[in-house]
């Protein structure tokens, strides 16, 4: 479950802060149950005519990391954003996530029975059910974006879609997933693999950092540059972790099919440039993170630690 995602890290902050809570892990285990039973509250009820609610409620509430969500809430601690913003943005960031797992496992993709520890969703129910998941996620996640109540300005409201909107289409995750089949059983440069990269996975989780600052009626320009810089290099850096992890770790802990990339040849940080120099590159990006988010001050510290959580992950 996505618990054990957390439970090794224990990390207390410089004595001399005043933050209300200031135990990391504590905080995870809070925001994660708050981040579950507010997805829980959003996705469609249970229906009687098809099995495509109950699948969608199947692809998302299955133990995800939420780590993007927690990223969106790390940043909800450095600028001031209406909740019911902040909770439309963590829904519209998992579901679209979701719904790229689902089409990502499906047969004419990565071919993967085993997605968080249970079977995929087509495999669950069926290969035309996981298509129609997926666009049903997609379309709840601009629903959410778009609706009336959300207490952010119009301008900026429009912005928040617009960057999504962005982020995971043909100048973001679906063109990084169509470099990611088309890359396959080649060799390509590390220019072009930290671009292909950042299109798959970098798009999104700097679009969902982008819309937390957004969502602030009184964010500053400096802020969003800081907060841009520093989640492009946490995309990197996860995707990095992605392929190390895909080589080094269990079937159990990982809770997905181990080793897929090197058998179905993928061109990836590892086959690239090996173990030792991708966690190395790894380590830079950490820094990189860490680093950029320094005039924050106190107030960065549930960020600085994601970094670190997302550096030190097991799955
Ligand atoms: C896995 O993402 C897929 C990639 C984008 C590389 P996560 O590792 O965030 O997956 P979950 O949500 O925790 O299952
Ligand atoms: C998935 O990348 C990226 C998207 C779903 C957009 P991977 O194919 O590496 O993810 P896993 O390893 O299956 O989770
Ligand atoms: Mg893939
Ligand atoms: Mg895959
Ligand atoms: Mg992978």
């Amino acid at each position: 479950s996505s618990k054990k995602f957390w439970c090794f890290l224990q990390r207390t902050p410089s004595k001399n802060s005043n933050l209300p809570m200031n135990d990391f892990h504590d905080w995870l285990f809070q925001k994660q149950a708050f981040v579950e039973s507010v997805l829980e509250k959003n996705l469609p009820k249970a229906s009687d005519e098809t099995h495509l609610n109950e699948a969608i409620k199947y692809s998302v509430l299955n133990g995800g990391k939420r780590m993007r969500s927690l990223l969106v809430l790390a940043i909800a601690e450095i600028v001031e954003a209406p909740p019911i913003a902040i909770e439309n943005i963590i829904c519209a960031v998992e579901f679209i996530h979701a719904y790229s797992l689902v089409h990502d496992d499906m047969p004419c993709m990565d071919n993967d029975d085993l997605r968080r520890g249970k079977l995929s969703c087509h495999k669950k129910f069926s290969e035309s059910t996981a298509l129609l998941v997926g666009d049903s996620l997609q379309s709840i996640a601009f629903s959410l974006l778009s609706s009336p109540s959300l207490q952010i300005n119009p301008k900026n409201q429009l912005q928040i879609i617009h960057i999504l909107a962005n982020a995971i289409g043909i100048e973001g995750m679906t063109k990084g997933q169509a470099l990611d089949i088309d890359n396959t059983n080649k060799k390509i440069s590390l220019d072009k693999l930290k671009l292909m990269h950042q299109f798959k996975t970098g798009a999104l989780i700097n679009s969902a950092c982008l819309m937390a600052v957004l969502a602030s009626n009184n964010y500053d320009k400096k802020t969003l540059d800081i907060i841009d810089t520093y989640s492009k290099s946490i995309g990197l850096m996860f995707q990095i972790k992605d392929d190390i992890l895909d080589k080094e770790a269990s079937q159990e802990v990982l809770g997905k099919t181990p080793g897929k990339d090197e058998k179905y040849n993928k061109a990836t940080f590892l086959s690239l440039l090996g173990i030792t120099k991708s966690k190395e590159l790894a380590a830079t990006y950490y820094e990189e993170a860490v680093t950029v988010i320094k005039p924050f001050g106190d107030k960065a510290y549930y960020l600085a630690s994601m970094a670190e959580l997302i550096m030190a992950r097991s799955h």
